[in-house]
């Protein structure tokens, strides 16, 4: 039964009620007693008032602590606690505060505050997780020095900044430059380490570890790399250096979130540093060496330059994402990483401003700022900051980083501190560029065209469909990217910005000998949706700029799917033969190739249905993309072998842009022509992988053409041992299965022994593949629904966080037909009427369903 009292409406946080802390920080002190079910912490604290904040009640936030005692300059006192923290009396001058809790990590579950993980403690405390650890003033604006005492049984004991002592049971670190709660970070463990050193630009040896369980030191050597390597270049790019003697990456089994940037300490979700050549992909690697170095960029671009508010998330988020970009591109090919970029922001970022749980980049109000995590904060975020650079230029943009970082060095910054910077180093007014962080919803920029007497003329219209809370769209300033091909495919224009700023603009190019071709939005310059009647055949022909020429191709790819679903149509033989020419050509970059291969989504044509007023039916667009591949496969089974020879990797296995492009372009080719063989070549390829990348992707074909089930057995055995190649085989079987057949691999899989669901990887295998298989989770029984929702409504007890993430797997629901609406409407209405529904969960069920 539900007691409507209980849950009280949660309160609503609101930018415009920023209000500084009444107290500055001088110092605190910690220590801490580890044990599993009663870890004690004593705080010291000295706090001073703030002479630029207004009056206010001294409150400390604290929740699911238990107060043992406190005192204020010696003598104790008896503070008014609640559940969202502590109230006292004060003196009117400086004071010293100290208080010890006590708190149990061991049945800490949702993995926020101090926790436990495989008999290691570790700790999360973005954004709001310090509290569960002590009483304290839990905002990113009150910076403080902290000194930590750890003691515990454990062999390593870890905090931020640099070790100052150790003894046996005991460690004590000290990190010199004030930070937010947010950035603390405490760990202990039995743990090994996997040493490196790097030098930074003034000379300065700093050591480094990544820390992991007994048994993974094999898996750290990537990761130490890709740290050097990010290191490197954050002193190169940005002119950045490392600030403490020491730099700590731990690995930890049960993690909400990829990894994060504690000062000096960062712990990494295993899966995102940890890895082998005959343990993790092509694709994994890569991940890893972005986010390893995501978070270290995070140093200087959210720690020493943090944000004022969490309405600011974006501040360090967008930036630290496009920093970490940058550097991928540098590493690797720039044309893959933009097109993998824009493939992720289509299928993530799109649906998201496009739905009901659409927010600006920089949001306005919030109930639960875990469920701002998302990627329009982070992905678009990268993309208004790539806009800017586009729009200042580089040489400008380098000028305004430098002056961001002289400038706001040591401070808690906003968007308009950031912005300013611009402003200031650039003489340019950015007024209007501001309603990028203010208004959400993905812009659409219709493309129309003109040619009179030697003169083109390309005429914008930009418009932005309401999202919630936001009815009208001022027009954005958007840079649009444009090259002119003149009839034989030379380039008659070079590529130039356009500035379009009002909601319609005409631009015009004049002196030329022949009517061209527009290739617009090059390099996806503007996070826009684009229609443009243009010949796109042409386009995947002869464009120079590479990420048009993909999204020419893409644009053919939806054309036919789209014609296939709503008519029945064949599939289109002059986009195949255009496709088939760039395969077949050898100077192209294999990933390049690869990706070209790649369709459209499913859940992208759903939305391109819906934009164009058609009720998206799942079935049909799993038929329609599965008859196109069977196509496919026919029409290139001359072809696809020449690829598959050409892709063939001799040299030992390494992850380089090179080889993993070579791999990737032989597993398209591959997974084509199981489709023809029935798997044969598959098997060989499972039979003889000697690296994970390859294993998968013979598996993940072995099992699409129903032959999956030896090898699925196989390579249980092989590493039922492994939890990361586990969380693998339990998503793959999903993924990679018929709808049906997904459903009830499914709902088999929750019951494997091995299902651990409160282990926010293994319920994301499981879950985060059957939201990603659009055919089976849209199943017209609603067994995806139901399925999902049994288990949110379990997780969510336990973990709220990685519940109320989940749930955006709904987001796109008012995009189906009556019957699916009805049928997830019982879902979300289901999970809404749970006992204890957590702040979490509930903020983004009640979204969804507004
Ligand atoms: N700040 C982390 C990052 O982007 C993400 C994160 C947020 C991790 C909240 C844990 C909790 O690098
Ligand atoms: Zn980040």
């Amino acid at each position: 039964m539900k007691d409507a009292s209980a849950q009280t409406t949660p309160e609503t946080i609101y930018l415009k009620d920023y209000k500084a802390f009444g107290w500055q920080i001088e110092d605190v002190h910690l220590t801490f007693k580890l044990s599993p079910d009663a870890t004690r912490v004593v705080s010291k604290i000295h706090f001073a008032p703030n002479p630029d904040a207004p009056e206010q009640e001294f409150f400390l936030h604290g929740e699911e602590l238990n107060l043992i005692r406190a005192r204020i300059d010696g003598e104790a006192v008896t503070p008014e606690t609640d559940a969202r923290g502590l109230r006292c009396k004060v003196p009117s001058g400086p004071f010293l505060w100290e208080c010890e809790v006590e708190i149990a990590p061991e049945s800490n579950t949702a993995l926020e505050g101090l926790y436990m993980s495989g008999g290691m403690y570790c700790t999360q405390c973005e954004a709001e997780g310090f509290r569960k650890i002590t009483y304290y003033p839990d905002r990113p604006d009150v910076m403080a020095v902290f000194t930590v005492r750890v003691e515990g049984e454990m062999p390593v004991l870890l905090s931020n900044g640099n070790l100052k002592g150790k003894g046996d049971g005991w460690a004590e670190w000290h990190d010199p430059w004030p930070k937010p709660a947010y950035l603390f970070a405490l760990v202990g463990g039995e743990l090994v380490n996997h040493p490196g050193a790097f030098k930074t630009m003034s000379g300065k040896d700093i050591e480094l570890n990544i820390w992991v369980r007994p048994g993974d030191e094999g898996k750290c050597a990537f990761g130490m790399e890709a740290l050097i390597a990010s290191m490197k270049w954050d002193e190169e790019v940005y002119g950045r250096e490392y600030d403490l003697d020491t730099f700590n990456i731990v690995a930890v089994d049960d993690f909400n979130m990829g990894a994060m940037e504690n000062k000096g300490l960062n712990i990494f979700n295993s899966s995102c540093v940890l890895a082998s050549p005959e343990t993790s992909t092509d694709g994994n690697f890569e991940r890893i060496e972005a986010i390893i170095a995501h978070e270290y960029f995070h140093n200087w671009t959210g720690n020493r330059i943090t944000c004022r508010d969490w309405f600011q998330l974006c501040l360090k988020e967008g930036l630290t994402v496009f920093r970490d970009g940058q550097f991928t591109s540098d590493l690797r090919s720039a044309p893959v990483k933009r097109i993998d970029d824009v493939i992720t922001l289509r299928a993530r970022q799109f649906p998201e401003d496009q739905g009901p749980l659409a927010h600006p980049v920089r949001p306005e109000s919030f109930q639960e700022i875990n469920n701002f995590y998302t990627a329009t904060v982070y992905e678009k975020g990268a993309e208004v900051i790539g806009m800017l650079k586009t729009l200042v230029g580089d040489e400008a943009y380098s000028k305004a980083l430098d002056l961001y970082f002289e400038r706001h060095d040591g401070d808690a910054a906003t968007i308009e501190d950031w912005i300013k910077v611009f402003e200031d180093s650039t003489g340019r007014d950015l007024t209007q560029f501001k309603r990028w962080y203010s208004q959400a919803g993905t812009p659409f920029v219709e493309v129309s065209e003109a040619w009179e007497d030697g003169t083109f003329t390309l005429t914008l219209k930009q418009h932005t469909p309401p999202s919630p809370g936001q009815e009208s769209k001022a027009p954005y300033v958007i840079p649009i990217a444009v090259g002119l091909l003149g009839p034989n495919g030379d380039e008659v224009l070079e590529t130039q910005i356009l500035e379009l700023t009002e909601a319609e603009q005409s631009f015009s190019f004049e002196g030329l000998a022949a009517r061209p071709v527009a290739s617009v939005n090059r390099g996806f310059s503007a996070p826009v949706v684009l229609s443009h009647d243009v010949d796109r055949a042409f386009l995947l022909a002869h464009d120079t700029d590479p990420f048009n020429r993909w999204d020419a191709s893409q644009g053919l790819a939806k054309e036919c799917l789209l014609a296939m679903i709503t008519t029945g149509a064949e599939p289109d033989a002059i986009w195949l033969d255009g496709l088939e020419h760039v395969l077949r050509d050898q100077t192209l970059d294999p990933a390049y190739r690869s990706l070209m291969l790649d369709l459209p989504s499913a859940s992208e044509l759903a939305q391109v249905l819906a934009d164009q007023g058609v009720t998206p039916d799942p079935e049909a667009i799993w038929a329609a993309g599965d008859r196109l591949v069977k196509a496919r496969a026919e029409r290139w089974k001359d072809l696809l072998p020449e690829l598959a020879k050409e892709a063939e990797v001799t040299a030992p296995y390494k992850p380089d842009a090179e080889q993993s492009g070579k791999r990737a372009l032989g597993a398209s080719a591959a997974t084509l022509i199981s489709r023809l063989d029935g798997g044969k070549a598959a098997q060989a390829r499972f039979d003889s992988a000697d690296n994970m990348t390859l294993q998968l992707s013979a598996l993940g074909n072995l099992i699409r053409v129903g032959q999956g089930d030896a090898a699925l057995a196989k390579f249980y055995e092989q590493w039922k041992d492994d939890r990361l190649v586990m969380d693998k085989w339990f998503g793959l079987q999903i993924g990679a299965s018929e709808p049906e057949a997904a459903l009830d691999r499914a709902e088999a899989l929750t019951q494997h022994p091995d299902f651990d669901w409160t282990n926010p990887n293994r319920f994301r295998a499981v879950f985060g593949a059957l939201a990603m298989h659009h055919a089976a989770f849209h199943h017209k029984s609603g067994r995806g629904y139901a399925l999902l929702t049994d288990w949110l409504i379990k997780l969510d007890d336990k973990n709220p966080q990685t519940t109320a993430r989940m749930c955006s797997a709904f987001q796109t629901w008012k995009r189906y037909d009556a019957g699916r609406q009805a049928l997830i409407q019982v879902q979300l209405e289901r999970i809404m009427a749970k006992d204890n529904l957590s702040r979490d969960t509930s903020e983004m069920v009640s979204r969804i369903l507004a």
